[in-house]
């Protein structure tokens, strides 16, 4: 029911979470799109099936198993990016879950998560590619799905990130991995 910002004037309805965390794995997307503003579910789209398929087929857990959350809780008009205000409006609801979950490791998605998340300004690329830390907890920035499905080539390097995050988690990695 939040109203707090002009989100509210457009959007069908907020967009939470999704997954129970079993593993401790968070990740978090930048906000809902269109798919996820019908269904009330983040990354339920195109996006969201390869979010899938790196949960499922890469990390080898049920997609329940992990807790997938966004920046924004609402669908911004157009698939626009959100705004400065948006953002500073929406992230204490994001903060205040990260404190309940108390995730074992945190995979931002793409530069607005990874910005907030890491409570920085940078690009992607000074982001991602390393163990990063938010309150003691490990941070492994990798690219967003959406830009993945625009850049298929770099799904090689979200694969090292991922494997970097089931590193810290202790998980095997698949014999025969694939995104
Ligand atoms: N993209 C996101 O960043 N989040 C979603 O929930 C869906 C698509």
């Amino acid at each position: 029911r939040c109203t707090e910002c002009g989100l509210c004037r457009t959007r069908t309805q907020t967009v939470f979470q999704d997954g129970a965390g079993a593993s401790g794995v968070l990740f978090v997307g930048e906000a809902p799109g269109a798919d996820e503003d019908r269904t009330g579910v983040p990354f339920v789209g195109r996006a969201g099936q390869l979010l899938t398929d790196i949960i499922t087929k890469g990390m080898g857990l049920p997609r329940a198993d992990v807790w997938i959350a966004n920046v924004l809780k609402c669908r911004p008009p157009d698939n626009r990016e959100p705004t400065p205000a948006e953002k500073a409006t929406c992230t204490p609801f994001l903060d205040r879950q990260i404190e309940l979950m108390a995730p074992r490791v945190i995979i931002p998605l793409g530069r607005h998560a990874a910005m907030h998340v890491l409570g920085i300004e940078a690009s992607m690329g000074a982001m991602r590619g390393q163990v990063h830390e938010r309150g003691g907890r490990p941070v492994v920035p990798t690219f967003h799905p959406a830009y993945l499905l625009r850049s298929p080539g770099e799904k090689k390097e979200c694969w090292k990130d991922i494997q970097r995050a089931m590193e810290v988690l202790g998980l095997p990695l698949p014999k025969k991995p694939g995104m």
